[in-house]
């Protein structure tokens, strides 16, 4: 049947009329806002390359998690730039490092709890040099090992959950970290801890905000031997099927527009849930077409997370989480 008698238009008379037939929605409770948790105290410190987006002490942060709570979002994944770095980033498993001081924290507020406490495990925000593994001296310059980083990603993972970490989402991309995380947590008696893999990461251009605001730019060299190639769709799904075998209980995808069909390809392709990341590129570009006047502020934030959502991803990280939750509210 086609036109005349099929006329598309009849369903999009009204806006009762295109409500019920939506096909994709965004809810509060499916956003997660990343925090960035720094030493001090009443410190709210605006990341020059994110307007809105801050470094904050933990006193800032509850209040910033309470008021996330009260906008009823899902939860909270947590970044930290500590006092000092170090070759190994043992900032990362320190049991007064900062972002296990935030988590107790955290937990201590009654609102704030409510929220799901992610911790991202990485080296790189850590380490001196930058790099989210272990860094080694080669002939022909310098290496990222693998496998020596795994045990400090595990102690990191152990002592995030420790402190009080609902899900540990590692973000590394080191081969096997899933099944060390995995082991460590049960042998410390963490076997009910969720872990969020961040199983599909490209090496991209639209991390460069995020490193200013968690100060984690790899001091030489790049992320490429470790990351994956923007242009590998069946490598990521080789990604996200290994790190199922090893044990993760959710997988992310990042960055999410400019790779929305790898979103999809998983969708379609396992039955865990799925989170998309929508970066900090992501989030600076429409925040700099907003100051310009360019996009509209509120409909471009929807649109943007509704077609992440649409793509097929269960829950969306995004640094407009709680402009979005207003904007739903
Ligand atoms: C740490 C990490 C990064 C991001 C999340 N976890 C940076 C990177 O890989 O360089 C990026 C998030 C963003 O851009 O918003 N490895």
């Amino acid at each position: 049947m086609s036109f005349p008698q099929t006329r598309l238009r009849r369903l999009r008379r009204s806006e009762s009329l295109r409500a019920l037939v939506r096909e994709a929605a965004v809810e509060p409770g499916d956003l997660v806002y990343p925090l960035f948790l720094c030493p001090g105290e009443g410190v709210r410190r605006e990341v020059g390359s994110m307007p809105g987006v801050f470094n904050l002490s933990v006193d800032e942060a509850v209040r910033d998690a309470e008021e996330a709570a009260r906008l009823g979002l899902g939860g909270l994944l947590l970044f930290g730039l500590p006092e000092s770095k170090d070759e190994q980033g043992s900032g990362a498993w320190d049991e007064n490092g900062i972002v296990q001081h935030g988590l107790r924290a955290l937990k201590e507020s009654p609102a704030a709890k409510k929220l799901v406490l992610i911790a991202d495990v990485c080296l790189c925000e850590y380490t001196s040099h930058g790099h989210c593994g272990l860094v080694v001296d080669t002939r022909d310059g310098f290496e990222v090992e693998n496998d020596s980083s795994l045990d400090l990603l595990a102690r990191a993972a152990v002592s995030l959950t420790q402190a009080g970490a609902d899900v540990v989402a590692p973000s590394d991309m080191m081969d096997g970290r899933v099944g060390a995380i995995r082991r460590a947590l049960d042998q410390e008696g963490s076997e009910d801890t969720p872990i969020l893999s961040y199983a599909s990461k490209f090496a991209s251009a639209f991390y460069g905000p995020f490193r200013e605001a968690a100060d984690s730019a790899p001091q030489f060299g790049d992320r490429k031997t470790y990351q994956m190639d923007g242009a590998n769709l069946r490598e990521a799904l080789r990604e996200i099927d290994l790190d199922l075998e090893e044990g993760a209980d959710m997988i992310l995808m990042k960055p999410a527009m400019p790779y929305l069909d790898v979103i999809r390809a998983a969708r379609e392709r396992v039955g865990v849930p799925i989170g998309a990341y929508q970066v900090s590129g992501e989030y600076s570009m429409l925040q700099a077409a907003f100051a310009k006047g360019w996009l509209d502020h509120d409909r471009a934030i929807l649109e943007s997370l509704l077609g992440i959502r649409r793509a097929g991803a269960d829950f969306v990280v995004t640094y407009f989480a709680k402009e979005a939750a207003k904007l739903l509210g």
